[in-house]
């Protein structure tokens, strides 16, 4: 399975924080914004990742990130010249995807809760079809919004509904079988002249191949939208962190648990930031 990280858009509720940098790479805690999304992908096993921002921004992931090796992924790069909707890193990813499944993650939404790594292998175990991941929310016209018949097959899916007809948001997660290329380029821009996902998940549910995967409660799906939220975010990761004693979205933990790292590479990496608490987290990881 192929995986995309969309990080492009223009951040505008959080100016002028968003001025100089892209929201998505804002730090929650003492990690960028988009560590956690990634560590999503990375933890359903997925180890080619194509990430897609704007002309503008797109260095500064590729500074992040490079070719991604040193995680043990293979990390590339596309540009998305203008925010023309979610749907659109679909067609831009069309030659990464090629005939393989994929999940598409939205760079700014954070997911935090037990077991959630075999949840997300389960699911992208064997895709039929699309898998969506809702969210009891109390606002959810806010939200793309999923209503299921009971066993988590979806039979209704809308955009940001003035009258929601269940209060379970999809978040910005979406695992796909290999029609989705198809469906994608037959995808009409919405009134707002965007390629709407909404659009593509409503193709799914139309044809009874949509299944959403219910993340309930005891899980934590984080708004990342205002600055209120992000400081909330920082707040949550910060507390679980420190009561815990492990690290939420530590890219080189999560890469050395998923065997795409050795032990010698993550001790070689937390040498290299030795210098501050992150390095010395990961130095600790590794048996003396
Ligand atoms: O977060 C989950 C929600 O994300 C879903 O419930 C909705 O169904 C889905 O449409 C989306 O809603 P948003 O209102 O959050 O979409 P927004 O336009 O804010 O875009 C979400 C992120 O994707 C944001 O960080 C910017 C980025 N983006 C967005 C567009 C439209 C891009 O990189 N390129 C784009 O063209």
């Amino acid at each position: 399975m192929k995986g995309i990280l969309l990080a492009g858009g223009a951040g505008t509720r959080l100016y002028p924080a968003t001025l100089a940098t892209s929201k998505q790479l804002l730090p929650i805690a003492a990690k960028p914004m988009i560590f956690y999304p990634l560590s999503v992908l990375m933890l359903a096993g997925i180890r080619d990742v194509l990430i897609i921002s704007s002309p503008s921004e797109l260095p500064r992931f590729q500074r992040l990130f490079k070719d991604g090796s040193h995680l043990g992924l293979n990390m590339t790069y596309a540009e998305q010249p203008e925010p023309k909707g979610i749907a659109e890193a679909l067609l831009i990813g069309a030659e990464h995807i090629r005939d393989e499944s994929v999940t598409l993650a939205l760079g700014d939404n954070v997911f935090h809760g037990h077991h959630f790594s075999d949840t997300l292998q389960d699911a992208a175990r064997d895709v039929q079809g699309c898998v969506l991941f809702g969210y009891p929310v109390p606002d959810p016209e806010r939200y793309g919004v999923g209503e299921t018949d009971g066993t988590g097959k979806l039979i209704s899916i809308e955009e940001k509904p003035q009258a929601p007809r269940s209060n379970r948001a999809i978040t910005g997660l979406y695992m796909y079988d290999s029609e989705v290329l198809d469906i994608a380029k037959n995808v009409r821009p919405s009134a707002r002249g965007e390629l709407e996902i909404t659009d593509v998940n409503h193709h799914y549910v139309q044809r009874g191949k949509a299944r959403l995967v219910d993340l309930g409660r005891g899980f934590a799906w984080l708004d990342t939208g205002t600055p209120e939220a992000l400081m909330q975010a920082g707040l949550y990761v910060q507390t679980m962190e420190e009561r815990q004693g492990v690290r939420i979205a530590c890219l080189e933990e999560v890469a050395l648990r998923m065997g795409f790292i050795d032990l010698e590479q993550c001790h070689r990496l937390g040498r290299e930031n030795a210098g501050s608490a992150y390095g010395q987290y990961l130095l600790s990881l590794v048996p003396a």
